[in-house]
């Protein structure tokens, strides 16, 4: 952004991880650019980086479809980081027997981390040993001639990281990059401070004019429609954009039929604090629970929500002879659905790829939840907009699983939805908590009421902290405050069950579906 030329370049071998990289590095404070590995070479020669990371990626050094990263880059004198795949390919090509196809199963979650003596540049400032967060199939058994071992785990047992001073190559098995790794950015800092000499050049406060300039040159003469829900996300993007764009931005919220309770007012009373001009089109409620209603099946119900969506979108930008629609999708969202680089597909989203014959700008694709936090906090919004937790856009249609989505079951979750978030503000836990949801597991179980036998539903609460929804980990309530729920939730006729859910992403994803 803002025609500096990045002082990093990653080059993208598929990981889930790559945006993450990134995002630390304009954390940091440092302006970098993630590339294809066919494009890099040709841009490295133009550019002049500092440094290159080689990301981790899902492939195997083995496949003959392997990332294909161009070997001239070893011989450009530039300090080279390869973070999990990156370390298996610069072992491979320097000696193709150090590699080893995994055996038994992937390595997955966390490790200790032990350095060596002396300690590696790269690992300077940090603890004698570090927890961190692998996730690799193949592993580097043996260094190549002229590498040293700099950190290992299991005693010992494993390699972890390596490097090459004389040729300027450092590598770690695990992920630095991700926040489950103890002081995640010290290392990339590490590699980019003292061993690529970058200097910082990326300031926050730049970041709003210049989304407001990118877009207003891509609009052009057109002009947009954005819809906003009210979350972090949309309403941030349409208070940034409604001073630069003016009469050439019109806002909507489309209620969906799977909103939370008093959201549709709440969102009404946010946009009107962020300067926004908004309109509310309810008209299409009915045919949003009519297809979605129609199966179980979770990319299914996404595939039709976002049809339906795409349809009232078309309808509205007709209306309003719009050209461009301009979206809130962030680097997550894209990651997750696989329009991201070469990661592969988690969850279909329905704002990614609508095709819906609009040119579509995506001015925050290139940034995560707490990034879009801190723009709030720049806005005055934080109260309203950036402490609210995330909802997602098929809303309540995503947390009735395994059962066909009615009326009836919405208003279950909703309401149940609603005394949970009241129950945790009352324990002072809810701004704590990243997301809260509560979903209506489709299976029914038998209970007691009254004497009386009930065949009835069961809720889930799910409770996560995370602060970029890559990965997240449960948030354990306090016994006292689960009784609370269970007794508050287990009051619906029909609820005979309350189970809590506080299992990890990975392996769970956040949604239920
Ligand atoms: P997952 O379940 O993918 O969720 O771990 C990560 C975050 O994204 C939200 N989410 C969505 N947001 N459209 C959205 O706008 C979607 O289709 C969607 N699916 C998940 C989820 O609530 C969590 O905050």
């Amino acid at each position: 952004m803002k025609g500096k030329s990045p002082q990093i370049i990653i080059i993208d071998l598929g990981s889930q991880y790559t945006q993450i990289i990134r995002r630390s590095l304009r954390y940091l404070g440092f302006h970098s650019i993630i590339l294809e590995p066919e494009k890099s070479l040709a841009w490295i020669k133009e550019n002049s980086p500092k440094g290159v990371i080689l990301s981790g990626g899902a492939k195997s050094v083995y496949d003959s479809d392997a990332p294909n990263i161009p070997v001239e880059i070893l011989n450009l004198g530039l300090p080279i980081l390869g973070i999990c795949y990156g370390m298996q390919w610069l072992a491979y090509t320097h000696d193709k027997t150090t590699v080893h196809k995994v055996q038994e199963g992937k390595s997955y979650g966390p490790v200790e981390i032990n350095f060596t003596n002396p300690r590696s540049l790269i690992f300077n400032n940090l603890k004698d040993k570090i927890n961190a967060w692998s996730s690799h199939g193949d592993s580097v058994a043996k260094v190549p001639e002229g590498f040293t071992v700099i950190a290992t785990s299991k005693a010992g047992g494993v390699i972890e990281a390596m490097e090459n001073v004389s040729k300027k190559l450092w590598s770690v098995q695990f992920h630095p990059e991700v926040e489950q790794t103890e002081d995640e950015n010290i290392i990339l800092n590490n590699f980019v401070s003292n061993i690529c000499g970058g200097v910082k050049d990326y300031d926050k406060k730049d970041v709003i004019e210049e989304i407001r300039e990118n877009t207003k040159k891509i609009l052009g003469e057109g002009t947009a429609i954005i819809g906003v829900s009210g979350g972090v996300d949309s309403t941030v993007l349409a208070a940034i954009l409604t001073p630069a764009l003016g009469d050439k931005l019109k806002a909507f919220m489309i209620d969906t039929g799977g909103m939370r309770k008093d959201e549709v007012e709440k969102v009404k009373q946010i946009a009107k604090k962020a300067g926004i001009n908004l309109e509310v089109v309810d008209k299409y409620k009915d045919k949003f629970i009519k297809q979605i209603g129609t199966t179980i099946d979770a990319e299914e119900k996404r595939a039709k929500f976002r049809t339906v969506y795409g349809e009232v979108f078309q309808d509205i930008a007709k209306l309003y002879g719009a050209t461009h629609m301009i979206q809130g999708t962030l680097a997550t969202d894209l990651i997750e659905s696989g329009s991201a680089g070469k990661s592969e597909m988690i969850k279909t989203h329905h704002n990614v790829d609508l095709n819906l014959g609009l040119k579509e700008i995506m001015p925050l694709s290139d940034f995560f939840k707490f990034e879009v936090r801190e723009m709030a906090e720049m806005f005055g919004l934080e109260e309203l907009v950036s402490k609210r937790q995330p909802f997602p856009g098929p809303g309540l249609y995503l947390r009735v699983v395994g059962v066909p989505v009615t009326e009836e079951l919405l208003e279950i979750v909703r309401e149940a939805d609603a005394e949970v978030a009241e129950i945790l503000k009352k324990h002072n836990l809810y701004d704590k908590i990243a997301q809260t949801i509560v979903a209506l597991i489709g299976a029914k179980t038998v209970g007691v009421k009254g004497d009386g036998r009930v065949y009835g539903y069961n809720l889930v609460v799910r409770t996560v902290e995370t602060t970029d929804f890559m990965t997240v980990k449960g948030f354990y309530l306090p016994q006292e405050v689960c009784e609370e729920i269970i007794s508050v939730l287990s009051r619906h006729p029909q609820v005979v069950r309350v189970f809590f859910d506080w299992t990890s992403k990975p392996p769970a994803t956040t949604e239920f579906e």
